[in-house]
């Protein structure tokens, strides 16, 4: 592993594409924590004014950087960069006036979900007649790709999994603890032994920050260790005191039932070609300083946030479609 070390007594100056909706609303939160000066660039249609303590330049980035010519950073974090012609122009933009670029990938990237994948596993290619599936995934494969061979040995690729906690635009974390919560019957997915693997957005936001600071060069897979379901769940129904009784659907009972297989039941992936997308190895991310919090902090703090925000739509599985499976699968 290549390691070009950035001092991590002197703040750092940090330019975050992006940084106001999720991900990059952690990491400018975390490194605004950590004494660093934050530059943010976006439109300033998401969540305009949130980060009074750090300078915002506007401008959209399909277009134009402009904005930011001849100015220089210690690090620029990409952090929503999905297409590979918009991340070439901020790579082409920033190049020579950063330290270090680090992309936000994802481990959609990889080609093969069916086996335990590390960072050498194949990742898509980008070709005419892309099943739409896998569109995202080749995309940021793409754009990881150019990152490494414009910056390399100062590019980061961050290939996350599921990221979750407070401010998840979806609803595939929070379901859970609010449904707890809630009590009555609850339909759990698949077997106990299943895996689930995601981590906490605040989790990633600090990995990025140690990367920059110890000058982590390449890709690092960035997630959280494989966790049976039914280890998942009793954490929920112990943070929640929940008074619930768990019922488990079966999956080829809750695929016969009708439930998409692709988080029908919030988390529940039952995609064939998808058999160990939560089996993810980490091992050089954890090797290099990742560190994960306890699931329970999660938990709380995503419930927290979650019932502050008011009732969201649940994604996936609304209050008379967990009801219909229920009372399908597993009559009272
Ligand atoms: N969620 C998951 O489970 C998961 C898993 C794996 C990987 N990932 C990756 O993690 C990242 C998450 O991104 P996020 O949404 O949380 O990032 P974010 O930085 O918190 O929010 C997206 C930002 O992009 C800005 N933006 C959007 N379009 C823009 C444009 N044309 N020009 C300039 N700025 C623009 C938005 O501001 P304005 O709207 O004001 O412009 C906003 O600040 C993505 O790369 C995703 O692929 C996520």
């Amino acid at each position: 592993m290549h390691s070009s070390r950035t001092s991590s007594s002197r703040p750092l100056s940090l330019l975050v594409l992006g940084g106001t909706r999720f991900l990059g609303r952690a990491l400018v939160e975390s490194a605004l924590a950590d004494g660093h000066r934050v530059t943010l660039f976006n439109r300033g249609l998401t969540a305009p004014g949130l980060f009074p303590d750090a300078e915002t330049v506007l401008g959209d980035r399909t277009e134009s950087l402009a904005a930011l010519d001849g100015r220089r950073w210690d690090a620029v974090v990409d952090v929503a960069g999905y297409h590979p012609e918009v991340v070439a122009r901020s790579a082409e933009a920033l190049h020579g006036r950063v330290g270090r670029y680090v992309f936000v990938s994802s481990l959609s990237v990889l080609a093969d979900q069916r086996t335990p994948q590390c960072e050498t596993g194949t990742v898509l290619e980008l070709r005419d007649g892309q099943p739409p599936h896998e569109l995202y995934g080749a995309r940021k494969a793409a754009c990881e790709r150019l990152v490494l061979s414009a910056f390399s040995p100062a590019a980061t690729v961050i290939r996350p999994g599921m990221i979750v906690g407070p401010h998840d635009p979806t609803d595939r974390f929070a379901y859970w603890p609010r449904r707890f919560a809630r009590g009555g019957r609850v339909l759990l997915p698949g077997d106990p032994a299943d895996f689930a693997q995601f981590i906490d957005v605040r989790d990633v936001a600090r990995w990025i920050l140690t990367c920059i600071r110890s000058g982590l060069d390449g890709v690092f897979h960035t997630t959280g260790l494989p966790q049976p379901f039914g280890e998942f769940f009793e954490a929920c129904r112990t943070v929640t005191a929940s008074t619930a009784t768990p019922v488990w659907a079966p999956t080829p009972a809750l695929l016969a039932a009708g439930a998409d297989p692709w988080m029908g039941v919030p988390m529940w992936i039952a995609d064939p070609d998808c058999t160990a997308i939560n089996q993810v190895d980490t091992t050089r991310a954890r090797a290099a300083g990742l560190q994960l919090r306890p699931l329970p902090e999660t938990l709380t703090d995503t419930l927290a946030w979650d019932t502050a925000r008011g009732l969201p739509t649940p994604e996936g599985l609304t209050p008379a479609e967990e009801q219909r499976l229920l009372a399908t699968l597993i009559p009272a």
